[in-house]
């Protein structure tokens, strides 16, 4: 089956207080695929998840959410998006952890109605996926920053996407933690089929899990994680000439080896 295109990127650029950050973004992402946003700091990869999920105006271009403009589209469910100040949330909202991830699974169509059985099944299910079963009845003020931002990637996992945005979904966790994020992710996208657009800094910990990877800094340039010379090329854009990024194809061997995209 031809996979269709769920993200449509065509000739986007934004601006932020009067100045260029994103300069005529094409790209496209396709249902099931897990495609990574690299770049360095202020290079514009929240600019761009923002205004492809048309939470910023664009100078030029349009965006497509599996085929509508997105302007017009309005099933929101489908999408999740855990955005990187997720965690600058308010230290005294008195909700526990299971509570918080509880209202992933609130949608327009049981607003108001009680949480089901099966609701609360899947909350214990991905407090478990996320190892965070044990802070639970944790108030949400009392998390450490790591674990605060396993909480917010849980309660848009909840949900059941159809597409999951990720802003640094694991800066500053301990690297055990996110190879085990990261695995878990992988095995969403390989047996959900979630498609998954995740910006990380750390390469090395998402590079074997992904298709393809957007390079953006202000220019955006997409490549093809099988494509060495291409790949290096964009990087390069995006970091510049001295950057240096070795493949290290053993990195990839026998990990998650179920896992790789094909
Ligand atoms: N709220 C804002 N108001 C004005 N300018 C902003 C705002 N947010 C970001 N910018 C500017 O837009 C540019 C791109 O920022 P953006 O946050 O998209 O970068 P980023 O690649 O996500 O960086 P990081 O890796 O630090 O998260 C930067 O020059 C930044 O200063
Ligand atoms: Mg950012």
């Amino acid at each position: 089956m031809e996979k269709k295109p769920v993200i449509e990127v065509e000739g986007v650029s934004v601006s932020r207080s009067g100045t260029r950050v994103i300069e005529g973004a094409n790209f496209t992402v396709l249902q099931g695929e897990f495609v990574g946003v690299v770049g360095p700091n202020g290079g514009g990869k929240t600019t761009l998840i923002k205004a492809t999920l048309g939470l910023l105006p664009r100078d030029s271009g349009a965006v497509r959410l599996f085929g509508q403009p997105v302007e017009q589209f309005n099933t929101w469910k489908r999408i999740a998006y855990v955005g990187q100040d997720a965690v600058n949330f308010d230290q005294t909202f008195p909700l526990s952890v299971r509570e918080l991830v509880s209202l992933g699974r609130i949608q327009k169509e049981n607003l108001g109605h009680r949480l089901t059985g099966d609701d609360w099944r899947r909350v214990d299910e991905i407090l478990g996926f996320m190892g965070i079963r044990d802070l639970a009845e944790k108030r949400i003020g009392q998390l450490s920053g790591g674990q605060k931002q396993r909480v917010f990637v849980a309660k848009a996992m909840v949900r059941e996407p159809d597409i999951l945005f990720l802003d640094e979904p694991v800066a500053g966790v301990d690297a055990e933690t996110q190879e085990r994020f990261y695995m878990k992710l992988s095995n969403l996208n390989a047996q959900r089929g979630t498609t998954i657009i995740d910006v990380s800094h750390d390469l090395s910990a998402v590079f074997c899990r992904m298709s393809r990877v957007i390079c953006v800094n202000r220019e955006v340039n997409v490549a093809d994680i099988g494509d060495e010379m291409g790949f290096t090329k964009a990087l390069k854009k995006a970091y510049g000439d001295h950057f240096h990024f070795v493949f290290h194809e053993h990195m990839c061997e026998g990990l998650f080896a179920d896992d790789r995209p094909d």
